[in-house]
């Protein structure tokens, strides 16, 4: 969800004021998710890295998720959708870790579509917790050495049992990934937009979908 702080500018508005209407973006591209039936819509949040941006930006973002989930939790409930987050919590303020525990609990059961919010997240920290919990297994001879294989490695990552995206989109000109799902993607169509976070609507959504639906996926085989 990148852009926030651009498209504010272009507006002469505080950053926060982009995240501001980029926390609205995201209510609308949710409930288009919705009625396009998806199985799963993972938006980037916050990542490991945002910590390097001064504090009264943190402290906003982390405030516009506490509101994110009080004014939208009632509405997500009704309408099936699950709610997960992937990445360290433990190191968000704690009203936000109460807010989303709540919101992940309340929602747990939902079966239509899953939210999954990337707070904290970072593609190669998921990884080496991974390894981490892995090697510990292999040392309590749980696991032989010698025998992990994608599946194992997969079922140690944040996302276990989540199917790998078909389609990730990245906002706001950049072209990089920036440590999101780097395991996950390894064959994820990607789908560049210069359109601002903030700006993004539904009929992006429906554009990108388009676009996806006449790339051809050979996952490294032949036609
Ligand atoms: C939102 O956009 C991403 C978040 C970390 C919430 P940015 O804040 O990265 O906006 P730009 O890239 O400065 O425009
Ligand atoms: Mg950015």
């Amino acid at each position: 969800m990148d852009g926030n702080g651009r498209w504010a500018k272009t507006k002469g508005l505080p950053r926060i004021a982009g995240h501001r209407v980029g926390a609205e973006t995201l209510k609308t591209i949710v409930e288009t998710c919705l009625d396009l039936e998806l199985e799963c819509l993972t938006v980037y949040a916050f990542s490991t890295e945002n910590w390097k941006r001064p504090a009264k930006e943190i402290e906003a973002l982390m405030e516009l998720l506490v509101e994110y989930i009080d004014q939208e939790l009632d509405e997500l409930k009704q309408n099936g959708i699950k709610i997960k987050t992937i990445g360290n919590l433990s190191q968000l303020p704690l009203v936000a870790q109460l807010k989303v525990k709540k919101a992940e609990k309340e929602t747990e059961q939902n079966q239509k579509l899953l939210l999954q919010i990337a707070l904290n997240y970072g593609g190669r920290k998921e990884i080496l917790d991974a390894v981490n919990r892995i090697t510990q297994e292999v040392a309590a001879g749980r696991i032989a050495a010698g025998t992990i294989n994608d599946s194992l490695f997969a079922q140690y990552l944040y996302t276990a049992g989540i199917p790998e995206p078909d389609l990730l989109i990245r906002t706001a000109g950049e072209l990089r990934l920036s440590n999101f799902l780097l395991w996950q993607s390894a064959y994820t169509e990607f789908w560049f937009t210069d359109v601002f976070w903030p700006d993004f609507t539904a009929q992006h959504l429906y554009q990108a979908i388009y676009d996806y639906q006449y790339r051809q996926r050979r996952f490294g085989g032949l036609k």
